[in-house]
């Protein structure tokens, strides 16, 4: 059975800093956006599967962000912690429209 998924409105394009990552609240979810060069944006749980690490917190670097705790490298594309370590956050779709970008869930 699919899922019907809905967009959800979280801001602006200029709200978001390249590279910066910035916590929204969504639907009981705390989730990292991050807004990468050329207006892509990633989104993944705001929490590291380490010692749930607040991973908007982390340094972003190409598609990967650094969870600001221990270090932890997890992929921003499919939210998978890279080795030696190992788990995975859910991540999330972003959906970019004029200037709005948009969750979707
Ligand atoms: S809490 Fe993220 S690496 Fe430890």
């Amino acid at each position: 059975m699919s899922q019907v998924k809905t967009q959800i409105k979280i801001g602006e394009l200029d709200d978001f800093i390249e590279n910066v990552g910035k916590v929204v609240e969504v639907q009981g979810h705390s989730i990292a956006i991050f807004r990468l060069a050329e207006n892509r944006f990633r989104a993944v749980e705001n929490r590291c599967p380490h010692k749930q690490g607040p991973l908007a917190e982390g340094i972003v670097s190409g598609e990967y962000v650094f969870c600001p705790l221990h270090d932890w490298k997890i992929g921003l594309q499919d939210g998978k912690v890279q080795a030696p370590d190992h788990g995975c956050v859910q991540k999330f779709d972003v959906a970019v429209e004029k200037q709005g970008v948009y969750i979707v869930i």
